[in-house]
C-alpha cells in the first residue's frame, strides 16, 4: 500500500518515511498541500498522513480540498498534531479528517493507526468490487435499469422488518441486514454463465431454454464457493453465496435447483427471493407490462406459505409505504405502475408470476 506523507519540515518527512518504509509500506513525500493533491490526483496514494501546520496549505486546508475533490475512491486522512483539545479534534473531523496522531508520534501507534485505516479502505473496496461483479453480470441482461439498487433496498427494508419480530430476532442481527443489503445485488450473478440465446431472448422461455436458465444458481453457488475455499471467514461470501444458490427457492419445496422448502432455505434467500420477485412485477419485462403496488401485493399475500416464508409477507406488508419510496427513488424510465392486466385474477397472476421468476 502506498502512503503519502506531507510535513513542510524536512527532518520530519525523513523520520515518517524511514519508519514506514521499514514497517514495509511505499512511501510517497510531500512538502505541502499543493503537491500533495497533485500526487492523490494521479492516484498514487489513498492514505494521507499530514502535518496540520504548514505554510500555505495547512493540514486542515488539506482535508477540506480531499473531501471537496473527486478521486478515485475514498481518501483516508490521519492529522499529525500537537493539537489535542476537543474543539481542535472537532475542527479537524468537520474538515474531513479520518483520525488523529499526537507530535511526536510513536511508531507503534502510527503503524496501528495505518492498520485502521487499511481497513477502512479494504471495506470499501470490497464493496466496489461486489457491485462491480453485479454489474457485469447485469450488463449481459436485459432486464436491468436499476433492478440491483431497488432489490439490495427492499432486502434491507424487509431484513429490518424481520430483526424487530420477536419469533426472527434470534436469526437476523444489524451485521447480516448489512450483509444482506451488500451482497444482494450479487443474487444473479450466475446469469454470467447463461448463453445470450436463452439470456437475451425477447419472449417466454420454453421448457429447454428454461432449464438452462435456472443453472444461474448453481453457476452462481458454484463461483462464490470457489472464493469461499480462499477466504472461508468471510461471512459476506457465505451470505452472497447462500443468496445466489437458493433465491428461487420457494417455501413450498417448489422452487429451484433443489426443491429446498421451510427454513431449510437461508433466510437471507427467502427475503431476497421476495425483494426480486416485487422488483420483476412492478417493473416493465419484455414479456410484461409493469403491474401496480396493488396488483403485486396481492399476488404476494395469494402467495405467502407456498412462494414465500409467511414471515418475510408480513414484513413485506408493514414496508409498504417504505417500498413505494424506494420504487419512486430509482424509478426506471416508462415504468410508472400500471394496470391490472386485462383478464387478471389472482391465478393468473401466479402464472405470470411463475414466468416472472425465471430469471
Ligand atoms: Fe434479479
Ligand atoms: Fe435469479
Amino acid at each position: 500500500m502506498n502512503i503519502l506523507v506531507v510535513d513542510d519540515d524536512d527532518l520530519a518527512l525523513e523520520m515518517l518515511r524511514h519508519t514506514l518504509v521499514r514497517a514495509g509500506y511505499q512511501v510517497e513525500t510531500a512538502a505541502n498541500g499543493r503537491e500533495a493533491l497533485a500526487i492523490l490526483r494521479q492516484g498514487r496514494a489513498r492514505l494521507v498522513i499530514s502535518d496540520w501546520e504548514m505554510p500555505e496549505m495547512s493540514g486542515l486546508e488539506l482535508c477540506r480540498s480531499i473531501r471537496e475533490g473527486s478521486f478515485d475512491g475514498y481518501i483516508y486522512v490521519i492529522l499529525l498534531t500537537s493539537h489535542s483539545e476537543p474543539d481542535e479534534i472537532v475542527a479537524g473531523m468537520s474538515a474531513g479528517a479520518d483520525d488523529f496522531i499526537g507530535k511526536p508520534f510513536h511508531a507503534a501507534e502510527l503503524l496501528v493507526r495505518i492498520r485502521a485505516g487499511a481497513r477502512v479502505l479494504a471495506l470499501e473496496t470490497r464493496e466496489m468490487v461486489i457491485f462491480a461483479l453485479a454489474r457485469l453480470a447485469e450488463s449481459r441482461d436485459p432486464e436491468t435499469g436499476h433492478h440491483l439498487e431497488r432489490v439490495q433496498s427492499y432486502s434491507r427494508v424487509l431484513a429490518q422488518r424481520l430483526a424487530v419480530m420477536p419469533e426472527m430476532s434470534a436469526e437476523i442481527d444489524p451485521e447480516l441486514i448489512r450483509l444482506i443489503f451488500l451482497t444482494s445485488p450479487l443474487h444473479d450473478i450466475g446469469k454470467v454463465g447463461i448463453p445470450d440465446a436463452v439470456l437475451r431472448k425477447p419472449g417466454r422461455l420454453n421448457a429447454a431454454e428454461f432449464e438452462i436458465m435456472k443453472t444461474h444458481t448453481t453457476l452462481g453457488a458454484e463461483t462464490l464457493d470457489a472464493a469461499l475455499v480462499r477466504f472461508p471467514e468471510a461471512r459476506f461470501l457465505h451470505v452472497a453465496r447462500n443468496i445466489a444458490a437458493a433465491h428461487h427457492e420457494r417455501w413450498d419445496g417448489s422452487g429451484y435447483p433443489l426443491g429446498l422448502a421451510g427454513e431449510q432455505i437461508p433466510l437471507c434467500a427467502r427475503v431476497v427471493a421476495l425483494a426480486d420477485v416485487y422488483d420483476a412485477l412492478t417493473t416493465r419485462r419484455c414479456y410484461k407490462e409493469a403491474y401496480s403496488h396493488l396488483v403485486a401485493r396481492s399476488i404476494i399475500e395469494t402467495d405467502s406459505g407456498k412462494h414465500f416464508d409467511p414471515r418475510v409477507v408480513a414484513a413485506f406488508l408493514a414496508a409498504e409505504e417504505e417500498f413505494l419510496a424506494i420504487q419512486r427513488r430509482f424509478s426506471d424510465r416508462h415504468e410508472a405502475p400500471s394496470f391490472p392486466p386485462s383478464g387478471w385474477s389472482s391465478s393468473a397472476g401466479i402464472q405470470t408470476h411463475a414466468v416472472v421468476t425465471a430469471g
